[in-house]
């Protein structure tokens, strides 16, 4: 077997999305297939939640419609993304082993009727999607439609978790592994609290309901380990389909939005990353989040092109308020995906279900039909990205890393902490936003990770932090670099338990201080601070205060209202070479500008100077960049480019407008230097 391509055999961008044909008759595979030539679809993911179709009886397979399928999709040009069924197992599946069913944290076994049931602990469920893998790479392997795999179906939703008895047994051996010996066991989760300590692994069950609050050194190892499991589940399929086939494999992340997978682990196991994303309708400015998990997932890929897997092209169906997307937005979408990375561009789904849960769900092929503006859309979006198909392979390069920890994630946001306000997900979007305002191209960094060819580096939230990455941390600002610590981080290590020396002190020497004492503050409580380097000016704060105990740290704002009156706020530390940043309050992305501007001029990073609706991101290819606008205002705004807008022909000798609500992709000289853009 030879190894397998890190991208799927198609030619230029990938365009399409999730296709399940399964659900209409033969007659319209036709009319689909002479409608995605019409839109320039090149590529659809197939089979996802077809288990009962293809296997109706246990071991009874019916593959004629998927043969027919897969030979009506070539004989059109259109290749396929085969799916594993595995998120939706058949009903004979659960009848016949009901153990392999999931159980909730209060006990309730899960029945049938939905997707997303089987326990990831139970072999039946092991031994089952390993057969059907096989089975369809050995019949697949070779087929001239299918270049690329996709297992499962967003590992970690609707259930990750499993507190029945097969997931325990699993967890007792996973901690056995882990920990070898039970004083090690009780020494990292410390159980000498509340009288938890154990003396026999069968004693150790899952953290499902308890009368009070769970150990959360254990809820934080059952998170490691239900993550664990799920990639287990993803190895076995994996390798089932290795054994027969040797196109690239992937399955759909979630990002930002993933809770339950540690995608720098999840990256180490696919081919090529994909992610999906849809945007969340509460949030006015949810484009931010979009370009937030398009940077997440180009920097899980490690740089590398990533394929967005799938977005919607109008509303959603399960959301409170499914807002539909105005004329203009899904293109806007697609092209800030493409520009931060993705190489394919594909959506949920093809064509519009007429039953089920998601039939409220919009789709390429809405409902009203070809003769709508949904449609005539796609159509147009098919032809933008022909356009654009030399960015195929560019990449994206930052001077800023911002730090992005899952264990830090499931390790702050359990309960009991010192203020429900305080959120990784609420701190992380802040501070990107800040970033994607001021026109900063970013990557996301895991904590351990070589830090030394960026500029700046960001820590909105990294409640835990190894003493390890504290120290990588402090080399960092040691040979020259500016650290940006938000507060709340470099709390505990990797079992939940607070650093010694008090909080922050792994990061002492970085950022010149410890934090004696938090603060925070009443609900819907505001506060201020002064800031008093260069100009002064007053900020307004909310959520957190606390008092620093300052070891070298000059302080460049204090308190001036709220229970740390007088006490410093923001701080800002020389060490060795480099610069160390605290921001020891909760400030707006508004607020946040005065701090980062006087970050960047210690990194030496230049905000785009753009208005803070456009989104300007640069592609650099091989021998040429591509500059990628997209401007979220009502208002026309001018970028300075010189070039060849590919979308309109228009030739720019040294400034693009880009209308209210609308897009560019320029092919310019390449530019030198490094990130930044
Ligand atoms: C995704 C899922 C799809 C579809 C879509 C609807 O999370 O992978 O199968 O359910 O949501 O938005």
């Amino acid at each position: 077997m030879t190894a397998a391509a890190s991208w799927p055999r198609v030619e230029g961008l990938a365009y399409g999305g999730d296709y399940n044909p399964e659900q209409w008759p033969r007659e319209t595979w036709d009319e689909d297939v002479r409608l995605m030539r019409e839109a320039g679809v090149n590529l659809v993911s197939v089979g996802i939640f077809s288990w009962a179709m293809l296997e109706p009886k246990e071991g009874l397979y019916d593959f004629a419609w998927m043969d027919d399928l897969l030979d009506l999709l070539h004989a059109n040009g259109i290749a396929a993304d085969l799916g594993t069924p595995s998120v939706s197992p058949p009903a004979w599946f659960f009848h016949q082993y009901p153990e392999a069913r999931v159980t909730d944290k209060n006990g309730t076994v899960m029945g049938f009727g939905s997707r997303g049931m089987a326990s990831h602990a139970a072999p039946e469920y092991r031994e089952a999607i390993a057969r059907m893998a096989g089975e369809l790479a050995k019949r697949y392997g070779d087929h001239p439609a299918v270049v690329m795999w996709h297992i499962h179906n967003e590992y970690g939703v609707p259930v990750a978790e499993d507190f029945g008895p097969r997931a325990v047994a699993s967890w007792q051996r996973w901690l056995q592994e882990r920990y070898s010996t039970l004083e090690g066991l009780n020494a990292a989760w410390g159980t000498a609290f509340w009288g938890q300590r154990y003396d026999d692994w069968e004693h150790v069950v899952a953290p499902a309901a308890t009368p009070t609050i769970v150990n959360p050194a254990m809820k934080l190892d059952w998170a490691r380990f239900t993550d664990d499991q799920l990639r287990e589940c993803f190895v076995v399929e994996r390798d089932a389909i290795r054994a027969h086939a040797a196109q690239p494999i992937t399955t759909n992340f979630m990002a930002h939005q993933s809770w339950n997978t540690d995608l720098w682990k999840w990256a180490e196991l696919v081919d090529v990353v994909s992610d999906d994303h849809y945007l969340w309708s509460p949030d006015p400015d949810a484009h931010v989040g979009l370009a937030l998990s398009a940077d997440l997932t180009r920097s899980v890929a490690g740089g590398k092109p990533w394929i967005l897997m799938e977005h919607s092209t109008s509303a959603v169906n399960w959301q409170g308020r499914n807002t539909a997307k105005r004329p203009g937005e899904m293109r806007r979408n697609a092209l800030t995906h493409l520009g931060r990375g993705a190489d394919a561009i594909m959506f949920f789904q093809w064509r519009a279900s007429r039953s089920g849960a998601e039939k409220f769900h919009s789709a390429m092929l809405p409902h009203a039909g070809a003769e709508s503006r949904v449609f005539r859309e796609v159509v147009e979006l098919g032809g933008h990205l022909q356009d654009v198909a030399d960015v195929r392979g560019a990449e994206v390069r930052a001077d800023v890393a911002v730090l992005y920890d899952w264990e830090s994630l499931w390790a702050q946001d359990l309960e009991w902490r010192p203020s429900d306000d305080v959120q990784f997900r609420e701190r992380m979007r802040a501070f990107y936003e800040r970033l994607w305002r001021d026109g900063v191209t970013v990557d996301f960094a895991y904590p351990s990770h070589d830090l030394s060819g960026y500029k700046l580096v960001v820590a909105p939230a990294s409640y835990l932090l190894t003493a390890s990455s504290a120290a990588n941390l402090t080399r960092y600002v040691e040979g020259g670099g500016t650290l940006l610590v938000n507060f709340f981080s470099g709390i505990v290590n990797e079992n939940d338990a607070v650093h010694e020396g008090g909080f922050v002190a792994p990061l002492r020497d970085a950022l010149g201080l410890t934090v004696e004492e938090f603060l925070p503050l009443r609900e819907g409580e505001t506060a201020a601070v002064r800031w008093t380097r260069g100009d002064a000016v007053e900020l307004p704060s909310d959520v957190w205060q606390e008092d620093i105990a300052l070891v070298g740290a000059e302080v460049v704002a204090e308190n001036i209202s709220g229970p740390g009156i007088g006490k410093p706020a923001i701080t800002r530390n020389t060490h060795g070479q480099g610069v160390g940043w605290y921001v020891g309050t909760r400030l707006s992305v508004e607020a946040l500008t005065t701090v980062f501007d006087a970050v960047y001029t210690d990194a030496g990073i230049e905000a785009s100077g753009l208005p803070e609706t456009l989104e300007v991101v640069t592609r650099h290819g091989a021998a040429e960049d591509f500059v990628i606008a997209v401007n979220h205002g009502d208002d026309a705004a001018r970028i300075p480019v010189a070039g060849i807008d590919l979308l309109t022909g228009a030739e720019t000798d040294g400034e693009l407008e880009v209308q209210g609500g609308g897009v560019a992709v320029v092919r310019t000289a390449r530019m030198s230097g490094g990130g930044g853009d």
